[in-house]
């Protein structure tokens, strides 16, 4: 089902609950060169016939300049033009690097994502945010561009590990969390194992989530208000992740507690709120506590790019499906995080 999406930077076409042969039907194979990686290469070898593919290694350590420009010279050799398509086909990792890299070879091509993984559907691929790690700052460099287009099509979540599903209902959870209370009550009542054999549902739910990332990012593209609400959980993960090298999805996980329970403080959420979203949290094999060195977090936290003076402005719930953006003096923050670390 088609849906066009007009942001401020662009319109993107979404193909809900569509299959990857109507690639086929959207671009022209002859100018098209798919990145996609090593792993998803050797699962959907028959889906990259007909068009160049260029393939790199799989994982978050490639998120780096270091494939732009590897990546760059090998689109050069495949005398990919400004007339070229790129497609990302992958999880996260490729929709941000592939992203990144269309909108500056040669000062920008058209590009298309076909996300594989649950995260990247229902996030990752959506909004125009890309851009590549440099040591542990996360998406430190990158851009703001709409893709021309982004192909849902769930048949590959049939080949994705069970760990990822899970950190694809981290990013779920979130949007529950933050817009969406009638969601979280259904996510309640469900589990991977229900929406993995029931592809309407699933469908519906990757729909909806894309719905309430695509109303943030077209009243609020450049994240100057509203598209901080998306960042719920994400300060602390961002940290989290790096430190002990934790998947998105885990670290969102443990953060969206962390800021639970900073809420407690400073909004006077109630703490049934916080016990009910850990519970649902475990629910999809998700972490809510980890051995964490609250200073060590605190050093990468305090370079977050949501950091203005000494504060940072951290998404807290007042309710389920009612955030808000806090700023926070950075020792608080630190408290926070010490209390969390004796804690757990
Ligand atoms: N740009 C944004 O707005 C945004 C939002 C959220 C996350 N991100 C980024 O996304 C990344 C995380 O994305 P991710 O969770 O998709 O991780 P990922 O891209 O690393 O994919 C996870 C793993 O699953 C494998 N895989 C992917 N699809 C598969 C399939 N269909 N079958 C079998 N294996 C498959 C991959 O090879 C990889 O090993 C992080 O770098 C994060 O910063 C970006
Ligand atoms: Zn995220």
């Amino acid at each position: 089902m088609l849906q066009q999406v007009n942001f401020p930077s662009g319109t993107v076409n979404f193909y809900f609950d569509g299959e990857f042969n109507a690639l086929w039907g959207i671009c022209d194979t002859e100018k098209v060169v798919i990145i996609t990686n090593d792993h998803l290469a050797a699962i959907y070898a028959g889906y990259f016939k007909k068009c160049t593919v260029v393939v790199i290694q799989h994982g978050e350590s490639n998120k780096t300049i270091a494939t732009i420009t590897t990546l760059t010279k090998e689109l050069l050799q495949v005398e990919a033009t400004r007339k070229t398509t790129v497609i990302g086909v992958g999880g996260g990792v490729i929709t941000d690097i592939v992203g990144f890299l269309a909108s500056v070879y040669m000062r920008g091509v058209s590009f298309g994502f076909v996300p594989t993984t649950l995260l990247a559907m229902v996030d990752a691929a959506i909004g125009g945010k890309n851009g590549v790690n440099v040591g542990l700052y996360k998406n430190i460099i990158g851009l703001i561009a709409q893709p021309n287009f982004i192909l849902f099509d769930t048949h590959f979540l049939q080949t994705l590990p069970e760990t990822e599903w899970s950190n694809g209902f981290a990013e779920i959870i979130k949007y529950a969390c933050i817009f969406d209370a009638p969601m979280l009550d259904e996510l309640e009542q469900h589990s991977i194992s229900y929406y993995k054999q029931n592809t309407v549902a699933l469908n519906l739910l990757i729909e909806r989530c894309a719905g309430w990332k695509n109303k943030t990012v077209i009243a609020d593209e450049k994240e100057t208000g509203i598209r901080k609400l998306l960042n719920f959980g994400h300060t602390a993960a961002h940290a989290i992740e790096n430190l002990y090298e934790l998947p998105h999805g885990k670290a969102v996980a443990v953060g969206m507690v962390i800021a639970c329970l900073i809420a407690e403080q400073q909004t006077g959420l109630s703490e049934a709120v916080t016990k009910r979203i850990k519970k649902i949290l475990q629910r999809y094999h998700l972490p809510v506590s980890i051995k964490l060195d609250a200073r060590k977090a605190m050093q990468i936290l305090s370079m977050d790019k949501k950091r203005h003076d000494n504060q940072i402005d951290y998404i807290l719930l007042n309710d389920i499906g009612d955030a808000v953006i806090m700023p926070l003096a950075l020792n608080t923050i630190e408290n926070a995080l010490i209390a969390y670390e004796s804690n757990n």
